[in-house]
């Protein structure tokens, strides 16, 4: 059987910030409210005026992958992106992130799992490397949240940010990288969590519009709930699977969605928080990105070998856990 591993990272994230003051001035909320209920001190937002959105964030982060990993982009087999914030209804982000840094060889889609996003394609990708069929796969998640958030909504629009995290899956002969999943989907969690206009169902009109269901819904309590017992019975699970005990982990990294779940989730793990990645409090919820930024924010601190489980909750509802050894040493 052939292991597939991660083999090098890249990022991109704006420069623009939204901290937890300047939402003081446009809703009604606070910075006591907000750091305490989620954990959350700021996010980056998009510059939309620049183009500054999913297509060249994805684009951006591929592209310092590429550059810190020596890769030929016609090497290239395939492109995959997750996100449910593409910046055309069709084609796909991934077929023009392919165009935009000369990977002609490659073909690309988009996964829309929402942030579950990143876990769904990184297990499409490494099933591609599994089969045989290719050998350099990107897995990008990558998500412009400001695009579809409504700046009147406290409930939400304090939760999520912008920014893109990408990874290339290849065959690894030392025996490290994907080693298991768990993944789960529940279509009933459509009530608690979901964007109703712009689709088939209810398209752009003017009515829909000034409906304003062209934003993100979530009620929130139940996804919390919900959030906790998915990360943390799949986490179990895959330790299960491999005969594994939490304390020979040497990271989980959560999706990042509320400090309050990712606390609960390591303590129904008996796991420290010191060995859970954590990039919450300076970007928020950036939905697919959010596991591939925490790789990339803790990469230097990483080694061969590392036992790493990633976990998410999302819109769906969608979750599960991936089970892991990490390839390389440091920074690349
Ligand atoms: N500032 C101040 N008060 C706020 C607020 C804000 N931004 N947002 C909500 N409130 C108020 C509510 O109106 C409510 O007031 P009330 O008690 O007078 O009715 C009170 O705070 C508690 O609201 P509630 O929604 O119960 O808060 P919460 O503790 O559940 O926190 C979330 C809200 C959204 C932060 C939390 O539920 C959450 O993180 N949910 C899961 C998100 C998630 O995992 N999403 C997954 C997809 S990735």
């Amino acid at each position: 059987m052939i292991d597939v591993a991660i083999t090098a990272l890249g990022k991109y994230l704006p420069e623009q910030r939204l901290t937890n003051k300047d939402l003081e001035k446009m809703v009604d909320t606070n910075d006591e409210w907000i750091t305490t209920r989620t954990g959350i001190k700021e996010r980056r937002i998009a510059n939309k005026e620049d183009g500054e959105v999913t297509t060249y964030m994805a684009t951006k982060a591929v592209e310092q992958l590429i550059a810190k990993r020596g890769l030929d982009p016609l090497e290239i087999d395939l492109i995959i992106c997750g996100t449910i914030t593409p910046d055309l209804r069709f084609p796909d982000t991934a077929n023009a992130v392919a165009h935009n840094i000369g990977a002609t060889n490659a073909f690309g889609f988009d996964v829309n799992a929402a942030c579950s996003g990143f876990l769904f394609s990184l297990a499409t990708g490494v099933a591609y490397i599994k089969s045989g069929m290719y050998k350099k796969v990107i897995v990008v998640g990558v998500d412009t949240m400001s695009s579809i958030l409504n700046y009147e909504d406290r409930s939400t629009c304090i939760i999520f940010g912008d920014g893109a995290g990408a990874t290339l899956l290849e065959a690894n002969v030392e025996g490290n990288g994907i080693k298991d999943q768990v993944l789960r989907g529940d279509g009933s969690g459509i009530e608690f969590l979901h964007m109703k206009n712009g689709g088939a169902l209810n398209p752009i009109t003017k009515e829909n519009i000034d409906s304003g269901d062209q934003y993100v819904f979530q009620d929130g309590r139940p996804v919390f709930k919900r959030a906790v017992q998915g990360m943390s019975r799949t986490v179990k699970q895959v330790l299960a699977n491999n005969n594994l005990v939490s304390s020979e982990l040497d990271w989980i990294v959560p999706h990042q969605a509320n400090m309050r779940i990712i606390n609960s989730v390591a303590d129904q793990l008996d796991f420290p928080l010191e060995k859970v990645m954590q990039t919450i409090e300076n970007y928020g919820n950036t939905t697919a990105a959010t596991i591939p930024l925490c790789l990339n924010d803790y990469e230097s601190k990483l080694k061969k070998g590392d036992k790493i489980i990633l976990t998410a909750f999302g819109g769906g509802f969608t979750w599960g856990s991936i089970y892991l050894t990490w390839a390389y040493d440091g920074e690349l």
